[in-house]
């Protein structure tokens, strides 16, 4: 789908949309309309449940007074309301709306209401932002679809008085908008296709757009002692690896040390000889969402030359049962040093990023850590799909993230950590067992173990298990892979740790 903007001028032919604010409020575009149209818009809005709330739509056919095939009213909400998550979010639905429709090409008519504090070159670029983010598909494995199934718009033109400054604008978006899909993609493929060491190769395509892309093999792997790692692979049939990216955009900064992205990439996680029940084990194949994220985030801040020295490092594994698998009750002895008492096989996530955020912490120094992990199936018993989980060591690394996640749309809940906790991880045998006593605080515990591979440096760790995939369409983000992260850790970087 292609997004162009261009001057205001009522088209001839084909659809249009108009936006409408809350209480059925036209702008002057769509008054205009109306009026060309003897009141069409007016007598459809009353017709119908439609008010101009967020995302509602209403599509008015063949009106007579004008050539077009269509109008469609697109809602923005309260005028006080609208800013850039509403304009993205009233994109989003038109493009849903038209998909739908066998429509293929739409002129937006970006009526502001007097009081939305936002700039009108602006507003359009959020606006068809908003759109793309809709429009991601994965359809790659479809051979058989019908042509009147096939979502059909192919072209939104969004009309606004300064098009060129609504053009630059959408250009730094559509860089972000590229690396989520980037991240959707990779979440989205099956394990039979995406596994560890297709995976790696597959962040080799960062080159691109200029990141350093460096992938560690099992030999090199051996060599650091990255033995909790190796452990979970080691009943595969494909060999791990941990893929090293990084991003100098501020090669001449007071301070270089970069920001630390860590992503757990569990290709497959069956839950290996602590095996997982066959009901749903078909989503284990987005275990590795966490590192799609690090690896989007960094395309994206590279995309837009962000200046910040960053680095994102991914542990990529599959965990499977079999004659090679680790079994409950053997011991690994981690990069650190710290030996792990494996009391249940599917507590892998947390022995994937044991070893690299220990990696990441003494090879690169970083002023911060970050770690995004599907880890825990507690924190969707906690917070739902709503909210990713948040633990943090820093009040301020914990503050910006929640600040940046609101700011995009892609909220987290902070969650506490304690030393109470910590003990429960004490094994009889070893340094640590990588699961708790019973089966309270399992988000917490997953967290508390981290811990204990991160040294004095800041660190948080962000648990997406309930928001990396969606069962529903929302605004923004169709069913499927959602990218969350990315979007949240852009924002983050742009607003702490540049300049
Ligand atoms: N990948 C899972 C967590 C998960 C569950 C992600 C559901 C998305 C949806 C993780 O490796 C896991 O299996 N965690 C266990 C930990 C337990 C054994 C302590 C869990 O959550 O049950
Ligand atoms: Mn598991
Ligand atoms: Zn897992």
């Amino acid at each position: 789908m292609k997004f162009a903007f261009a001057k205001p001028s009522l088209p001839k032919s084909g659809t249009v949309a108009v936006t409408v604010a809350n209480e059925r409020t036209l702008g002057a575009a769509g008054q205009d309309l109306d009026q060309k149209t003897g009141g069409a818009l007016t007598r459809a809005m009353k017709a119908s449940r439609f008010t101009g709330k967020k995302e509602e739509t209403l599509a008015i056919l063949a009106p007579a007074g004008v050539e077009l095939d269509r109008i469609l009213l697109v809602g923005l909400g309260k005028p006080e309301e609208v800013g850039d998550a509403a304009l993205q979010a009233a994109g989003g639905a038109l493009v849903a709306a038209l998909d739908k429709s066998g429509e293929s090409e739409v002129s937006v008519l970006l009526d502001l209401p007097a009081g939305a504090g936002v700039v009108p070159a602006d507003a359009a670029a959020e606006l068809a932002f908003g759109g793309r983010l809709r429009s991601y598909k994965f359809d790659k494995y479809r051979t058989t679809e019908k042509k009147d199934a096939k979502p059909s718009l192919k072209r939104v033109n969004v009309l606004t008085a300064d098009a060129d400054a609504a053009k630059r604008a959408y250009g730094r978006l559509e860089g972000l908008a590229d690396s989520v899909a980037f991240t959707r993609d990779l979440v989205s493929e099956p394990a039979n296709v995406l596994h560890p060491e297709s995976l790696a190769e597959r962040c080799k395509d960062l080159a691109e757009v200029g990141v350093e892309v460096e992938v560690l093999d099992l030999k090199k792997l051996k060599k650091l002692g990255m033995g909790a790692l190796i452990g979970v692979a080691q009943g595969s049939a494909y060999e791990p690896r941990v893929v090293v990216m990084r991003w100098n955009g501020a090669p001449d900064a007071e301070d270089r040390r970069p920001v630390a992205f860590i992503g757990k990439g569990v290709t497959f996680d069956t839950g290996g000889i602590s095996i997982k029940p066959a009901a749903g084990m078909e989503d284990m194949k987005w275990d590795m969402g966490g590192a799609a994220v690090v690896i989007g985030t960094m395309r994206a801040l590279a995309a837009r030359k962000a200046k910040v020295n960053a680095v994102g490092i991914v542990g990529l594994v599959e965990n499977m049962p079999s004659g090679t698998a680790q079994r409950p009750g053997d011991v690994v002895t981690s990069m650190s040093g710290q030996t792990i008492e494996v009391i249940n096989t599917d507590a892998e996530g947390r022995l994937v990023l044991a070893d690299c955020l220990w990696y990441a912490q003494e090879s690169f120094k970083p002023r911060l850590m970050v770690d995004l992990a599907t880890l825990t199936g507690a924190v969707i018993i906690a917070l739902g799909h709503e909210h990713a989980g948040l633990f943090a060591t820093d009040d301020a690394l914990a503050d910006g993230l929640l600040a940046a996640g609101t700011a995009v749309g892609e909220p987290l809940w902070r969650l506490p950590m304690g030393d109470a906790y910590d003990k429960d991880i004490n094994s009889d045998i070893a340094d640590m067992k990588n699961v708790g006593s019973g089966r309270g605080a399992g988000s917490i515990i997953g967290a508390q173990f981290l811990k204990r591979f991160v040294n004095d440096v800041p660190w948080a760790h962000i648990d997406i298990a309930g928001v990396a995939w969606s069962k529903k369409d929302s605004a923004t983000v169709p069913k499927g892979g959602t990218g969350f992260g990315v979007r949240l850790l852009d924002r983050f970087v742009a607003d702490h740790h540049e300049g």
